[in-house]
């Protein structure tokens, strides 16, 4: 079967912690090879990169020029993967913060995939749960398939490769499967369903 070409389709990464070469970036990086291997553009979004007010804070964000280049960069994406660490039993408030200055024209009708990792041993399903009803107020579609890691500070081999290769793949098929479904909401997916709607009827179809 011929390889479908997916490089149309743009995948970015939200990292929600600030920590350089932290658990939270490095499982995220993971996540988006698998968009790669997918077929998908991929783009890491390091939130350390944009000086950005407090939502809030000023009447109008978009007088901040990184407000308008993060704004810009989430348009430019069909699917955003969000990936925090478990803060006091929630997301990151950086992510928060980050979230609250874009609204529907940056998430309304994206794909949206949750990674969460937490120093505890319960993971970081909290995060995740209010991140998913985050996505559900931003009229995003939030994939099902999500992932919960506990115990960060053992995840991780010397070189900074994950320990459980399990995980590893589970991180991947966050980025194959919101490739695969930004596909399926992606314009050439569109045009097919327009042309499928105007088609003939399929005239066995009353017999
Ligand atoms: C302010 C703060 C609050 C935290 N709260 C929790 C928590 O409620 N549950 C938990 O399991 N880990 C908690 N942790 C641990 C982090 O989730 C964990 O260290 C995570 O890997 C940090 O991600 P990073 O390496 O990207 O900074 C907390 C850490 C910080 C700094």
């Amino acid at each position: 079967m011929p390889q479908r070409d997916l490089s149309h389709i743009v995948v970015a990464g939200l990292c929600g912690s600030l920590s350089a070469g932290g658990s939270t970036q490095r499982v995220l990086e993971v996540a988006l090879s698998g968009a790669q291997e997918a077929g998908a553009q991929t783009a890491f979004l390091d939130l350390r990169d944009y000086q950005l007010p407090f939502a809030g804070q000023v009447k109008d964000p978009k007088t901040f020029p990184d407000v308008v280049r993060l704004s810009d960069e989430l348009r430019a994406a069909h699917a955003i993967i969000w990936a925090t660490p478990e803060y006091h039993g929630s997301y990151s408030g950086v992510l928060k913060n980050a979230l609250d200055l874009m609204g529907f024209d940056e998430f309304e009708g994206k794909m949206i995939g949750l990674i969460g990792i937490a120093g505890g041993a319960l993971g970081a399903i909290h995060s995740l749960d209010h991140l998913r009803s985050v996505g559900r107020q931003l009229h995003a579609w939030v994939l099902p398939q999500q992932v919960s890691i506990a115990r960060a500070w053992d995840a991780f081999n010397a070189d900074g490769t994950l320990k459980d290769k399990e995980l590893e793949t589970r991180l991947k098929s966050i980025g194959h499967e919101i490739t695969r479904f930004a596909l399926l909401h992606s314009t050439t997916a569109q045009d097919f369903l327009e042309r499928w709607e105007k088609a003939a009827e399929n005239p066995g179809g009353d017999q």
